[in-house]
């Protein structure tokens, strides 16, 4: 059966990227199907690290297609300068990618956008986004007035389309910044996408329809998960959460392709929690062992350098983002980085208002408000990143990661000891197909 998706399971950065650069040898497509330019997925090959925002990780292997779908929001300045940059550092990129023409584009005034009200606090603390125009363009998406696609760039309304918009957003804008921003110039806006539109017009196509007949043929699609499910808009921490559904329930609306053809979901977790932005944070360590993690592990963010909010496995989100994504398999990234550790603890449950309890809660004062119950297990104190079976960890390291199986309710089908490809272990049944 075709589909399979890589899906992260806490707030972003469990190592998705290296995953799917990983699996893609065993599929035709890789498919981005939500979030922009806030992604950052880091993949190691042959000693060489890329960073890729927009393009999907399967670009590293010559013989997978990419595909950015309609969920997507596209900075076309992005796509361009990355597809430069691996271009330049001889990666081919032609017919092996795909934009969808239903892609909204990130407009210069979404970032400003950002940029403004990213100051205003939620619930007294900041969301802390990217940066990168994301929040803004999915909301005119849903307001649509305002929205221009991807394929907007090749109509002829594309110029009165911006003026319209530019009028209106000089008005919203100044409103919000106390009538002190510059003002937005719609001419100069056209020309510069107008010098994009060329350029992109090779990769642009609907790509709705291109995986309909792809799936329907039986092609094999991994879809590479953006975000964390815990970063879900519906059913993550909101309001600090990113503007789409980045767990599991995303996929079919993002990428076009009905939940029938998707047959298996890998979920990616960390060995222990990070977090980048403001947001309740039940197990993170703001003291020695955060800051361990955090050097161990090179916890600064991909794509805004921010250093990473660490702290301790949390098993009672992982096991509500598990069976929130219908995760088959887990994926266990970043063991190495606790090696150093003599105890590692894993919150097993939360206290909240004295009673004990087993689910994540719904509501942000609650998720404020929880006491993470730990269990203690014992490290393993050695360096693990040179090993290549599972069976050969330390005993310790092999009860840790049992514990997390057992905990988050799913079966480890790989681990991972480092960055590179060859670091990573599958486990005897894993198959990346169902
Ligand atoms: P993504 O956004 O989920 O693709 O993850 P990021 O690329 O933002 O962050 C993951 C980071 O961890 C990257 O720097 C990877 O190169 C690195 N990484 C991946 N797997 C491992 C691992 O098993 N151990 C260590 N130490 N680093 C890893
Ligand atoms: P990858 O795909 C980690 C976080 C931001 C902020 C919140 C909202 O690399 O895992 P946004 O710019 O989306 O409006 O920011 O979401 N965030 C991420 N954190 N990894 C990501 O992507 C993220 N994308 C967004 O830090 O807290
Ligand atoms: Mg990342």
């Amino acid at each position: 059966m075709p589909g399979t998706c890589v899906i992260g399971m806490q707030w972003g950065d469990e190592a998705k990227g290296k995953l799917v650069d990983l699996l893609t040898t065993q599929f035709e497509i890789v498919v981005r199907f939500l979030g922009g330019a806030n992604a950052g997925h880091t993949v190691v090959t042959g000693g060489e690290t890329f960073k890729l925002h927009l393009i999907p990780s399967g670009i590293l292997n010559p013989d997978v297609m990419n595909v950015v779908t309609a969920g997507v929001v596209l900075n076309p300045q992005t796509v361009i300068g990355e597809i430069e940059g691996l271009k330049s550092r001889g990666i081919a990129v032609g017919d092996n990618l795909m934009l969808s023409d239903r892609a909204h584009l990130v407009m210069p005034w979404h970032i400003e956008e950002d940029r403004i009200l990213d100051g205003a606090d939620v619930d007294g603390e900041n969301i802390g986004t990217t940066l990168r125009g994301i929040g803004p363009c999915y909301r005119d998406k849903a307001g649509r007035s305002m929205a221009i696609r991807l394929g907007d760039m090749y109509r002829t309304g594309f110029r009165k389309k911006v003026e319209q918009v530019v009028t209106a957003k000089n008005h919203v804008l100044g409103l919000q910044n106390g009538h002190s921003t510059a003002q937005l110039d719609a001419g100069a806006i056209i020309e510069e996408y107008s010098g994009f539109a060329p350029y992109l017009e090779p990769f642009v196509a609907d790509s709705t329809s291109y995986l309909l007949n792809a799936m329907e043929t039986g092609r094999r699609a991994l879809f590479e998960g953006a975000q964390g499910a815990l970063l879900d808009l519906d059913h993550g921490t909101f309001p600090f959460v990113t503007s789409s559904n980045s767990s599991g329930v995303g996929v079919s609306a993002g990428s076009g392709v009905p939940p029938r053809w998707i047959t298996k979901m890998i979920g990616v977790v960390k060995a222990y929690c990070t977090r980048v932005g403001g947001g309740p944070f039940p197990t993170e360590q703001e003291n020695m062992t955060g800051q361990h993690i955090r050097e161990e592990g090179n916890e600064f963010g991909t794509t805004t350098g921010r250093p990473r909010r660490c702290g301790w496995f949390d098993a009672v989100a992982a096991r509500y983002t598990a069976r929130l994504s219908g995760i088959d398999q887990l994926a266990v990234m970043m063991l190495d980085v606790l090696s150093k550790l003599p105890e590692i603890s894993i919150c097993v449950a939360y206290e909240l208002d004295g009673q004990r309890i087993d689910h994540f809660p719904s509501q942000l004062d609650d998720l404020r408000r929880v006491k993470p119950i730990y269990e203690s297990m014992p490290g393993w104190g050695e360096d693990i990143t040179g090993v290549r079976y599972i069976d050969e960890l330390p005993s310790q390291a092999r009860a840790y990661v049992s514990r997390l199986s057992t905990l988050v309710g799913c079966p480890v089908g790989i681990v991972s000891v480092g960055p590179d490809r060859e670091q990573t272990m599958f486990a005897a049944d894993f198959a990346a197909l169902a």
